[in-house]
């Protein structure tokens, strides 16, 4: 990757773009459906994702806090690349200006959003598919994403392009993947469950409707070569059920704000799980994943 001037050159392809409001448009002519929906979807969404998926609530920091310690201990003068940067939650906690760090989503507007909000050096902000990272091969220390992989088509092939731009030991930190046991359900009920908070099946993010999630022994094999010291981490058993209780709530009876449960009530609630997860066979009725690798 090489930037001057307001230009940037892909490394892999040698083509050069230049920004728009600080985000360079690297995204190739030829998109997948899905790929393209999702950048509509995102370019135009209209919420605030963090406040609908309570980023800041401890149930939450307390898992993202586990990869901010994973991703704030590389050494400095390192290159982070961001697959699905979204809201710039994570960007933000990690931000250290010795590194540098790539923040990449598929939707621009996104990224405008985000470059607007974080306003710090050392950022570049590069709107592409994350199947098509304009990087170079082994260019990068670490990719990390936050609930994303599911977003992808072909999880596999996601991962080998993951792989290309690491470095040989590089970092991959996928945090927050659904986990089978319960999305596939959940996309065969997706129809009343709509119906129940009266929303629109159509409407909102196409590959989270489609996703079903991932498995321990998906996940296992997705990572069974290429990859050496894999962690597959469970996060929230009935910490789940009281995060998705809650919006179920909030969108079947139109609350005007989100209940926020009290805070002994969540460490509470999360500290149980993590001792229940020590019970073997527990961890598979977790509601997510954290997985992180390294490239062989
Ligand atoms: C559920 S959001 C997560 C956002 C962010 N990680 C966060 O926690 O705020 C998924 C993000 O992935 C992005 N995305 C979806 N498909 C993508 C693709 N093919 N390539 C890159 N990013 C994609 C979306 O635009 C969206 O910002």
């Amino acid at each position: 990757m090489s930037l001057n001037n307001n230009q940037y050159t892909c490394l892999a392809c040698h083509r050069t773009y230049t920004a728009d409001s600080g985000v360079f448009d690297a995204r190739s002519s030829q998109l997948s459906e899905l790929a393209k929906e999702e950048a509509l979807y995102h370019d135009h969404i209209d919420e605030d994702a963090c406040e609908t998926h309570q980023l800041s609530a401890w149930r939450n920091v307390f898992y993202h806090q586990y990869v901010w310690n994973f991703l704030t201990k590389v050494p400095k003068q390192a290159t982070l690349v961001e697959v699905g940067a979204g809201t710039g939650f994570d960007a933000e906690q990690i931000y250290d200006q010795d590194k540098t760090l790539v923040l990449t989503d598929i939707s621009a507007e996104t990224l405008k959003r985000v470059a607007q909000r974080l306003n710090k050096n050392n950022i570049q902000y590069v709107a592409a598919d994350g199947v098509q990272l304009p990087l170079a091969d082994e260019s990068c220390d670490v990719v990390y994403m936050i609930a994303v992989w599911h977003h992808f088509e072909k999880p596999g092939e996601a991962l080998e392009e993951w792989r290309r731009i690491l470095k040989k030991d590089g970092q991959l930190v996928i945090g927050v993947e659904p986990n089978r046991f319960y999305f596939y359900p959940i996309k065969k009920l997706r129809p009343f469950l709509c119906h129940a908070i009266h929303a629109d099946e159509h409407e909102g993010s196409h590959a989270d409707a489609e996703m079903e999630g991932f498995s321990y022994g998906q996940i296992q094999k997705y990572l069974g070569s290429g990859w050496r010291n894999v962690t597959i981490r469970p996060m929230w058993l009935f910490g789940g059920w009281m995060h998705y209780g809650l919006e179920f709530i909030y969108r079947v009876f139109h609350l005007k704000k989100r209940i926020q449960p009290p805070l002994w009530v969540e460490k509470m609630i999360v500290g149980f799980d993590e001792l229940l997860f020590r019970i073997p066979g527990v961890r598979h009725l977790c509601w997510h994943w954290i997985v992180t690798a390294q490239k062989v």
